[in-house]
């Protein structure tokens, strides 16, 4: 299996499984990653993402990339699968432990929040293999970095090690190895604590066109205010402070 998946009540983790290839993402971890959001869509729950043996991901698989064609490439293979995951209905962890290269890189910059290790090397190599980061790097890359960093990154093929992909931002935080995974379920407990349909909704809206603001907010907090939950929340917040 070279995806692993351990699911729970209120999250999955899954995790890149070649370690003998470095988790090179290939056809068939694309079609766990498809399996995979087709369940999170009908069962929306946060998503950790994590790779087996110290690796995150080395990349696409160059061994099938180097046999594809036009036609390969214009189905979007990574990049769809990526897209998808940018857009499950809940948040998406990445727990970057060692090499992100590539479409491994691309997969990290889908998620909402990235966390790495000591050991983190994150960049895209993919012009000195004669190809572009097409899955993602290219409008991802500068939302998270901004454009003159995502430019030397995306132009150089350069790849950050832990302390600057943090200056970078590119991560929010780095962890010991043994306690990524630890860490990477505190944030997920965080957000378990909270309503899943506002943070459904903040994900929503985060991720509009500018142009969609604030009507798509607007429109979110409108079924908010008027759900049960958030009468519930807030009056637990009330009475808790009137009984102090
Ligand atoms: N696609 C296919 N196979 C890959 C791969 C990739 N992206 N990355 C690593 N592998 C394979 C190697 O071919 C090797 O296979 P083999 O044992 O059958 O020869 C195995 O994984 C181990 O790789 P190796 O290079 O020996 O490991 P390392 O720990 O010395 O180096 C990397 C790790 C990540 C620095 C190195 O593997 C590498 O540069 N990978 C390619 C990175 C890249 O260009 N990615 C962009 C792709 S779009």
């Amino acid at each position: 299996m070279t995806l692993h998946i351990d699911g729970h009540d209120d999250r999955v983790v899954a995790t890149l499984n070649r370690p003998e290839k470095r988790n090179a993402i290939d056809q068939e971890t694309i079609d766990a990653l498809h399996a995979l959001c087709a369940e999170l869509e009908e069962k929306p729950r946060t998503l950790i993402l994590a790779g087996a043996g110290g690796v995150f991901a080395a990349g696409a698989d160059i061994a099938q990339l180097r046999e594809r064609t036009a036609a390969d490439a214009r189905r979007g293979i990574n990049a769809l699968a990526f897209i998808r995951i940018r857009e499950l209905p809940m948040p998406v962890i990445a727990a970057i432990d060692g090499y992100a290269l590539g479409g491994g890189a691309e997969l990290a910059y889908a998620a909402d929040i990235r966390i790495g290790t000591p050991a983190l090397r994150i960049g895209n190599p993919e012009t000195g293999l004669g190809i572009i980061a097409a899955a993602g790097a290219t409008w991802r890359l500068p939302e998270i970095v901004g454009e003159a960093r995502a430019a030397h990154l995306l132009l150089t093929g350069r790849t950050l090690d832990a302390d600057e992909a943090l200056a970078w931002g590119l991560v929010s935080a780095i962890h010991p190895a043994d306690e990524l995974l630890r860490e990477a379920h505190a944030i997920a407990d965080r957000i378990a604590a909270n309503d899943p349909l506002a943070t459904q909704y903040t994900k929503r809206a985060l991720h509009a066109p500018r142009a969609g603001h604030p009507a798509i907010e607007l429109a979110l907090q409108a079924e908010l205010f008027e759900s049960p939950a958030k009468h519930e929340r807030m009056t637990d917040f009330l009475e808790r402070r009137a009984r102090a």
